[in-house]
């Protein structure tokens, strides 16, 4: 199979926070890889941004140790050295003038324009309005935003409000780096691009589906924030709640942004209130030198939580009657995503009781091992009657695929480049932000205003006993959580 790089057009893309964490980690190396691909024509430009004084060597040498640490193996040291010299750097005031007219200077007219506002929420519309009134922005402007996009829906209605006094929102892109997976946009090619599964898509066939985020990392070091958002917040408003309306939209007309947007909103409308009773929330343990969540968020009374177990209903005629059932938790057992859709039994067993119940089911593993998977029931080989068995037809795409499949662009790096190609399909739009939001706020404020504590479960665990138990007391079994 061979790969095809197609170079975007010439773009000077502003890192606002170009020295952040974010920045360092993702997307810079992420923009050095594509540099490497061959995808950014030689005149493009990166310009990191932010307040502390630096000169552009400074940021440069910076930039190549960011690249060191977090992915040394990408490119040649002739590569790095003209990547870096595509880097500028530009000491920025957000919240002041220091620095505008430089920034304005340095902006060439003939190219793709894009500001990445790698910074905290409250600086989004101290940036919008500087760049507006600094005459850096024009209307083909692109401005791309991170997540957490609010905290509730008010806040989130705060945020759209003041970028939409300077933007359009065909300008605006809001990441959620789950949509730049592969193997999500891998979904829809399969539901879409199949005959198979779609005829069956639906309550009528399907169990329920199971959506899962483990991961084995902690909060260590970032608890002080993470314990004002918990899982809730941090994953299920957004990451969950993309992979719930990938895999419950209706088709889209066409793969337009707009188009796919309009459809997943529609999912997130169709969302019922959930009662308290369908939600398990947990908190990690220590274990050994790791310190347990409470010792992280350093206040021994936290009700924040990190892992959180819920059944969803999705309330249209597709879905009546097939529950949803999303967990996402840190310090589990392994890291570990994937969306599980269970099929029902065959309606009458020909083999009798003794051949046992068996389910179809369909799982699309994000990560790690990228790739799907299809249980099929078939005979047990050998003699002893008919006896059955659930066997998986196993499509990892690194094997299906060759290598080709390995040197998939990581999310930060696909949608970046959707960015300076201007396609917004992958983002989130201001209004499914907010019904997001609108749906998770009333749930949040039903546990905080009964002071709701989260149960403690074990480092290494699969989370709390009582999230297996939401599904046993339906006869429903989550699947393991294993690497
Ligand atoms: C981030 C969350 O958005 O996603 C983190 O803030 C989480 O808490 C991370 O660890 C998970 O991303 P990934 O790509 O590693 O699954």
């Amino acid at each position: 199979m061979v790969s095809r790089v197609i170079p975007v057009d010439p773009f000077d893309l502003v890192i606002f926070g170009g020295t952040g964490d974010l920045a360092r980690r993702k997307i810079l190396p992420g923009l050095f890889r594509r540099f490497c691909a061959g995808q950014m024509e030689d005149n493009s430009r990166i310009i990191g941004a932010a307040r502390s004084e630096h000169e552009t060597a400074e940021f440069r040498q910076m930039v190549a140790d960011a690249i060191a640490e977090f992915d040394p193996k990408s490119g040649t040291k002739d590569q790095l050295a003209a990547f870096l010299e595509r880097l500028e750097y530009v000491q920025v005031d957000a919240l002041g003038s220091d620095g505008w007219q430089e920034l304005a200077a340095l902006m060439d007219e003939k190219r793709v324009r894009a500001f990445y506002f790698s910074v905290a929420p409250s600086l989004f519309g101290a940036l919008a309005e500087r760049l507006h009134s600094y005459g850096i922005a024009d209307s083909e402007t692109r401005i791309v935003v991170e997540k957490p996009f609010g905290k509730d829906l008010a806040s989130a209605q705060a945020l759209n409000a003041s970028l939409a006094e300077h933007f359009d929102e065909s300008q605006i892109y809001r990441i959620d780096h789950y949509l730049g997976k592969e193997t999500v946009q891998n979904l829809m090619a399969v539901r879409f691009g199949n005959m198979l599964f779609e005829p069956l898509w639906n309550s009528q066939y399907i169990d329920h589906i199971q959506i899962t985020v483990a991961e084995t990392v902690g909060v260590d070091g970032r608890g002080e924030y993470y314990d004002r958002s918990g899982a809730m917040r941090d994953m299920v408003q957004n990451h969950l709640m993309q992979l719930l309306c990938l895999t419950a939209m209706e088709p889209p007309a066409k793969f337009d942004p707009d188009a796919v947007r309009d459809e997943k909103l529609k999912v997130i409308r169709a969302l019922n209130p959930v009662p308290l009773e369908d939600v398990v929330r947990g908190q990690y343990l220590g274990d050994g030198d790791k310190p347990g969540y409470l010792e992280n968020a350093g206040d021994p009374d936290s009700k924040t939580e990190s892992f959180i177990a819920l059944r969803v209903e999705v309330s249209n005629w597709r879905w009546a009657a097939t529950p949803f059932y999303l967990r996402t938790g840190k310090r589990l057992r392994a890291r570990s995503s994937e969306i599980a859709v269970v099929f029902k039994e065959t309606p009458h067993s020909i083999f009798g009781e003794e051949a046992g119940r068996h389910r179809n089911v369909l799982t699309i593993r994000l990560q790690p091992n990228e790739g799907m998977d299809l249980f099929v029931t078939i005979k047990e080989p050998g003699p002893g009657g008919m006896r059955l068995v659930d066997v998986p037809l196993d499509m990892t795409f690194a094997e299906a695929l060759g290598p080709e499949a390995e040197e998939v662009p990581d999310a930060y790096e696909r949608l970046i480049m959707d960015v300076i190609r201007g396609n917004q399909t992958l983002f989130m739009r201001g209004d499914e932000v907010e019904a997001a939001w609108a749906w998770a706020d009333p749930l949040i404020a039903s546990w905080e205003n009964r002071g709701d504590k989260p149960v403690p479960y074990d480092t290494g665990s699969t989370g709390p006993e009582e999230a297996l138990a939401l599904m046993h007391r339906e006869g429903r079994r989550w699947r393991e959580i294993r690497a």
